[in-house]
């Protein structure tokens, strides 16, 4: 049986007193067990405050990007170990806001993966199609190559410590939501292309779903079979959206 998970990725958001109250407010609203995991992906400049706040609660943190070099003269670049180092347990890769802006192919994706993977930081890899990707009928194509490209590196043993997300770049912000069928076919897609590699670790993979997750279709995304949880923006900045999509996971 797979652990729902709910993630936050508060994007280039927050202040060391806003992230302050937003944290404390969760964790209040959270109570002792909650029912699934938590996790917030924060700027980098704050994962040091995440982890001053959060070691030891319920909540785990996590960064928005990692670089593809170990160490060394890559100026402005946050390395897995240095992610590992603040305590990240998570770090998002391949988000479509870093695909579209930065240039970041599925290669550089994946070798930004396979670092994470290695320094014992566990990547979220994202996958996803744009609307005109989407209208071409090209949905499954597309995602299943931004994966393959994942595989190729990933060994059986990477493989178990990865989360997949499937996030619609037409849905991410815009308040347009893939139904719960639409996602639950691109999520058993994901799985089955997993499943042709490893079935075993096809079955445990958490596979996110993001793009305008809220309080009102968060239960139905997440009733889907292959729906594990969610990849939440927007509403991951405000303490009573986040705890209503955590309640119904
Ligand atoms: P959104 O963003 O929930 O604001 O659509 C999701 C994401 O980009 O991860």
């Amino acid at each position: 049986m797979r652990r729902k998970l709910v993630a936050g990725n508060w994007k280039m958001n927050g202040t060391l007193a806003t992230n302050a109250a937003l944290l404390k407010e969760i964790l209040h609203g959270l109570g002792t067990l909650p029912a699934c995991d938590v996790a917030v992906c924060a700027p980098a400049p704050y994962l040091a405050q995440c982890q001053q706040l959060l070691d030891g609660t319920a909540v785990a943190w996590g960064g928005q990007d990692v670089s593809v070099h170990e160490a060394g003269a890559f100026t402005g670049e946050v390395s897995g170990a240095m992610l590992r180092d603040v305590g990240c347990r998570y770090v998002l890769v391949g988000h479509s806001e870093r695909r579209a802006y930065h240039g970041e192919t599925d290669a550089l994706v994946a070798q930004k993966a396979l670092r994470a993977v290695r320094a014992g930081v566990v990547p979220v890899v994202c996958v996803g199609e744009t609307l005109a990707q989407r209208e071409a009928q090209q949905t499954g194509a597309i995602v299943g190559g931004q994966l393959d490209a994942v595989l190729a590196v990933l060994d059986d043993a990477d493989l178990s410590n990865i989360v997949l997300a499937y996030e619609p770049v037409w849905a991410i912000g815009t308040g347009k939501t893939a139904t719960p069928e639409m996602a639950q076919e691109v999520h058993a897609t994901l799985r089955q292309r997993l499943a042709r590699r490893n079935p075993e670790t096809a079955a445990q993979t958490v596979i996110l779903y993001g793009g305008s997750m809220k309080p009102d279709n968060a239960r139905q995304l997440m009733a889907m079979a292959d729906i594990d949880g969610g990849l939440i923006g927007g509403a991951a900045l405000k303490a009573a959206d986040f705890l209503a999509i955590i309640h119904a996971a």
